[in-house]
């Protein structure tokens, strides 16, 4: 399973990659709008931190405009993905950019034909949001399970990015199914780490190994 973070911020970007444990990171216009920096001297900063895949989205909703950004976000590098919102000028230039060897990430996934339309138009990725889909009690976790099956069946190539996540179990429940990727918001890397009994265990054995030293 791929790690990815899920921020635009540099310095959750190099704590999180000096921790060896990073494959990529995805970027949102909320999340660069946060950080109030240029994107493009941003998407550098991150470019030098991370030798993986980079998501940087598009701000356009027509095919033109849609091209015409990712053209200029594929020139900047070879890690840069295109993230593309899931409308049908969208699925339209993935399927024209994927023909011309541009990766793409298709955002804002929230139903299984959705990510069907995605995977037909041969898009690089698909992001199911499953945080926000648990917001409005519907199981997030139920369409990363149907979409993986979905994909599975057809041998489709499209890598299965899970979004949105707000904890711990998101993960490990998205890593049983079989999902390809996980982008991590930073506090919930972090608490990946966590367990009571390590904490008291470490405790214990710092505190015998002590009594040896006085
Ligand atoms: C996906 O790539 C998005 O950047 C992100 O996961 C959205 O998460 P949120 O629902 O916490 O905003």
């Amino acid at each position: 399973m791929k790690f990815f973070i899920d921020t635009a911020n540099i310095d959750e970007i190099r704590e999180a990659a000096s921790m060896g444990l990073l494959d990529g990171v995805t970027t949102n216009p909320s999340l660069v709008a946060k950080e109030g920096k240029n994107f493009r001297e941003l998407l550098n900063e991150i470019l030098e931190i991370v030798d993986g895949p980079i998501s940087a989205e598009v701000v356009s909703t027509d095919f033109k405009g849609i091209m015409k950004e990712a053209k200029e976000l594929a020139a900047i590098h070879k890690n840069i993905v295109i993230k593309i919102p899931l409308i049908q000028e969208g699925i339209k230039a993935v399927k024209a950019l994927s023909s011309e060897g541009i990766k793409t990430n298709v955002t804002l996934c929230f139903s299984a034909s959705q990510a069907i339309l995605a995977a037909k138009a041969g898009a690089t990725y698909i992001s199911p949001f499953v945080g926000r889909l648990d917001d409005i009690s519907h199981s997030g976790m139920q369409l990363i399970d149907q979409i993986v099956t979905i994909y599975r069946n057809y041998g489709f190539e499209t890598q299965v990015l899970v979004a949105s996540i707000r904890h711990p179990l998101h993960l490990v429940e998205a890593a049983e199914i079989g999902a390809d990727v996980a982008t991590i918001p930073f506090g919930v890397i972090k608490k990946l780490f966590n367990h009571p009994l390590t904490k008291s265990g470490l405790e214990k054995f710092l505190s015998d190994w002590k009594t040896l030293e006085e």
